[in-house]
């Protein structure tokens, strides 16, 4: 079948390289994609929010299953659009509708879900404008450091977290009253902060059940041992060595199951992944957020490790019968490291030409902020995540020395990573 997949990132790289090897996939269509995703079927630019565009498209390509990559267009009613279209309602999307994506698009919903589910997440309160001094008294109760998160999507930078009361009040203010974060900061969910070590769960939903895949941890922080400014994600390993068979019943058990179970008492027919930003507080589970889509950059050491066919899984979520799809995961490792431009996630620059693919053999080359010059063939970097260097191993070490091996040949000016993954995880051996 002609397949649609939205997005242009090194996640929607990993989807592609995964579904164009699907001999359930005809054709493999990106929007927009980016150099990598040009190699496993063709880049479209279509505006998504042009709805008769993409509804255009989606007829005359014969397209019989669209995958959305990021989460915008899925809080934005993507989905939705198709159910209510008589040509398209048939088609399905793989995401859920704005109902379900209200899970990442609000803080605040994803929290009161929680708390209603009796899932384990920090404990909380939300304030809006009219509650602003409440939220200071709340504030007053609570011990340092203090967490304040925007209640909608603020590209990643809507969570605060402060030492200081006095910064914490300001801070509010500024959201609620200033608008920090434009509408994203209407509300303001502030909640106790949990310390432990952070990782990230993904599952498969179809509505009614669900197939686990594998975990990852990624590393946030553009500095060696996790310090300045939060990126997009400088790279990733699965599976997290902590994450052994006691601490995943745990949270199969306390978190996944009661997620599922409490989305179809709401009566969301969620289809699509659901993304479990976890910590283990003393090996126990808590959810910090959930997302409504795959994570970058886990999916670039994630992606790999499932043996199975994914579009074979696609239908299963398609059909509502996910629970009869066999699901086999590879038991090496996946270490996956990203190169990002010089500068990032500051200024960078873009455009410049990118040489040394050829050299690599044992590693996959998922690309993320790259464009094809088509004049001269060259690729060129075009975002501040340029490319992530996957490779497996037996071992973590070996994983990560393959990908560290093969960044070295890899070149372009200003080229940066960290050089210092898995260093926080080898105490879990
Ligand atoms: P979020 O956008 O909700 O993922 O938050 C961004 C980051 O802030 C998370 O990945 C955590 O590192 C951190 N964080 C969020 N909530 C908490 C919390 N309650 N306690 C400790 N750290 C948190
Ligand atoms: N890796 C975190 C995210 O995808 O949001």
């Amino acid at each position: 079948m002609n397949v649609l997949l939205l997005g242009a990132g090194g996640r929607e790289h990993a989807l592609a390289w995964k579904l164009s090897q699907s001999p359930k996939t005809t054709k493999l269509f990106t929007a927009p994609g980016n150099a990598g995703t040009e190699e496993c079927g063709e880049n479209v630019s279509l505006n998504i929010d042009d709805f008769n565009e993409v509804k255009s498209f989606v007829i005359q390509n014969k397209i019989k299953m669209v995958v959305v990559g990021p989460e915008a267009p899925l809080v934005n009613g993507f989905h939705d659009n198709f159910l209510k279209d008589d040509l398209l309602k048939s088609i399905p999307v793989i995401g859920p509708t704005k109902q379900g994506a209200e899970l990442e698009g609000s803080k605040d919903f994803a929290k009161g879900f929680m708390k209603k589910c009796n899932i384990p997440t920090a404990a909380y309160q939300t304030f809006d404008k009219e509650g602003l001094e409440k939220s200071y008294r709340f504030l007053e109760t609570m011990k340092a450091p203090y967490v304040l998160k925007a209640d909608g999507l603020a590209a990643g930078k809507g969570v605060l977290i402060l030492d200081d009361i006095n910064e914490a009040k300001a801070e509010m203010k500024e959201m609620l009253e200033n608008a920090k974060f434009g509408e994203a900061s209407k509300k303001v969910v502030v909640e106790e902060f949990l310390s432990g070590i952070e990782l990230s769960v993904f599952v498969l939903a179809d509505g009614n059940s669900y197939k686990i895949l594998p975990s990852a941890k990624d590393y946030k922080r553009i500095g060696e041992g996790d310090t300045g400014l939060n990126t997009g994600g400088m790279g990733s390993i699965s599976p997290v060595p902590f994450a052994d068979k006691t601490f995943m019943d745990k949270i199969k058990n306390k978190i996944i199951k009661p997620t599922i179970e409490g989305l179809k008492t709401e009566g969301l027919n969620y289809k699509g992944f659901i993304f479990f930003g976890l910590i283990n507080v003393e090996g126990e589970p808590f959810v910090i957020e959930y997302n409504v889509r795959m994570g970058d950059p886990e999916a670039e050491s994630v992606i790999p490790r499932i043996k199975s066919d994914l579009m074979d899984l696609f239908e299963g979520v398609a059909e509502g019968n996910i629970a009869d799809r066999e699901i086999e995961i590879d038991e090496r490792y996946c270490a996956s490291v990203f190169l990002v431009a010089g500068g990032y996630p500051e200024k960078y620059e873009k455009g410049n030409v990118m040489t040394g693919f050829e050299n690599v053999n044992d590693s996959i080359l998922f690309h993320a902020g790259t464009k094809k010059d088509f004049k001269s063939g060259q690729i060129l970097t075009n975002g501040g995540r340029v490319l992530a260097v996957s490779s497996f191993g037996e071992t973590m070490k070996s994983a990560l020395e393959t990908s560290y091996k093969n960044v070295e040949l890899i070149q372009f000016k200003g080229k940066n990573f960290r050089k210092d993954l898995g260093k926080d995880l080898l105490n879990f051996f």
